[in-house]
């Protein structure tokens, strides 16, 4: 599965496919504000090109949402052989990768990713999901989309804080593995990191490569690859209950598991000392008095096991450990956070 930076391949890798039947998945108001980029698709592909629209942001990932792709689905008479391109943000190729992986047992898909977020994070390696009784991504399949189409020029419309949620991804990279990505953020107003594309590519290379560098050795997740979820654990915790984006549920995250991590024995004064400068820059204020994690939404995390969880930890900079630990001393090390 390939990542392309420009639409070049796009006619050929749809061609290729000989699907009989193209359909586009995006929401409402995004069939509106990518008009001109959904006119282009409907050019490049060979057939008719079928719209199906759903909800917005995480109102996508719902039960009902799911069941509107795949009643549109049948009645479009859609086959195995058929093609479902999926347009916009993460909560998009979310719940479409998962309709397409259980309809018929599995139709092909391309991510097309109209946010930084996506683009670097949320559009690869194959994870899928819907939100369920409150749980973040608590039904979800491993299904890859055949290719991804990662457009530049659709970062243009973003607004600061969807900017923000993307950086928080890439941030996240930082941490895990690849430490010259807050070299190029320290340089850089974060405001004017959108009037620079080759610094942004750059950042958006690393980011993507981090991602790939820990999906293609754990695809299915049951090991390393769990360093993504840096952040994530608490920060999931955090972002229905609050309705936080996810990019700033992130952010949170990843400053609670670093207190975590020093009490559990981890040193984190440098990593703290990071983060708080990318706060600064991005010109967040955290109180993490004002958040409260439920016991509850730890137990559904997907990492947990009995009354364990496995959570990952920073030992040094860009090297991840993946802890086994209760989830009674987790909540503990989270009381005493400052
Ligand atoms: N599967 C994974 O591996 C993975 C990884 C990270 C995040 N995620 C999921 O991704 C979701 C978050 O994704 P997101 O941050 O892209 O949010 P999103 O998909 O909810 O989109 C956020 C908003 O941006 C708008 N938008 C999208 N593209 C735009 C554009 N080009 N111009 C202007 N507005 C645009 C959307 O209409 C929406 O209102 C979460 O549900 C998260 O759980 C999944
Ligand atoms: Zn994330």
């Amino acid at each position: 599965m390939d990542i392309y930076r420009s639409w070049k391949m796009f006619s050929k890798i749809v061609k290729e496919r000989n699907a009989d039947q193209i359909v586009l998945v995006t929401s409402f108001p995004l069939r509106e504000k990518l008009h001109g980029e959904i006119e282009k698709i409907r050019k490049m592909v060979p057939s008719d090109l079928e719209i199906v629209l759903i909800p917005d942001g995480e109102k996508a990932k719902e039960w009902k949402s799911l069941g509107r792709i795949l009643t549109q689905f049948t009645m479009l008479y859609l086959t195995r052989k058929s093609l479902v391109i999926a347009l916009g943000g993460g909560s998009v190729s979310d719940v479409v990768g998962l309709a397409c992986s259980i309809y018929k047992r599995g139709m092909a898909h391309i991510n097309v990713p109209t946010t930084l977020l996506a683009q670097v994070d949320a559009s690869i390696g194959g994870k899928t999901a819907i939100n369920f009784l409150g749980h973040k991504n608590q039904l979800g399949t491993f299904h890859q989309p055949i290719a991804i189409f990662a457009i530049a020029k659709f970062l243009r419309k973003l607004n600061r804080e969807q900017f923000i949620d993307g950086l928080a991804e890439i941030i996240k990279a930082g941490f895990i593995k690849d430490y010259e990505i807050f070299d190029i953020l320290v340089k850089q107003k974060i405001s004017e990191l959108r009037k620079k594309p080759v610094v942004l590519e750059r950042l958006i290379q690393k980011a993507i490569a981090v991602k790939e560098h820990f999906v293609k050795q754990d695809f299915k997740d049951n090991g390393i690859r769990q360093a993504l979820n840096f952040g994530h654990t608490l920060g999931h915790a955090l972002e229905l209950k609050y309705s936080l984006s996810h990019g700033m549920a992130v952010l949170y995250g990843i400053f609670l598991e670093l207190q975590v991590a020093e009490k559990l024995g981890f040193v984190s004064t440098t990593k703290m000392i990071i983060l708080k400068e990318m706060f600064d820059l991005l010109g967040i204020n955290f109180n993490c008095h004002k958040f409260k994690i439920d016991r509850k939404s730890i137990l559904h995390d997907k990492k947990s096991f009995g009354d364990k969880i496995s959570f990952p930890v920073i030992d040094m900079l860009g090297e991840i450990k993946i802890l086994k630990i209760s989830i009674k001393e987790l909540i503990a090390a989270l009381e005493k956070c400052n």
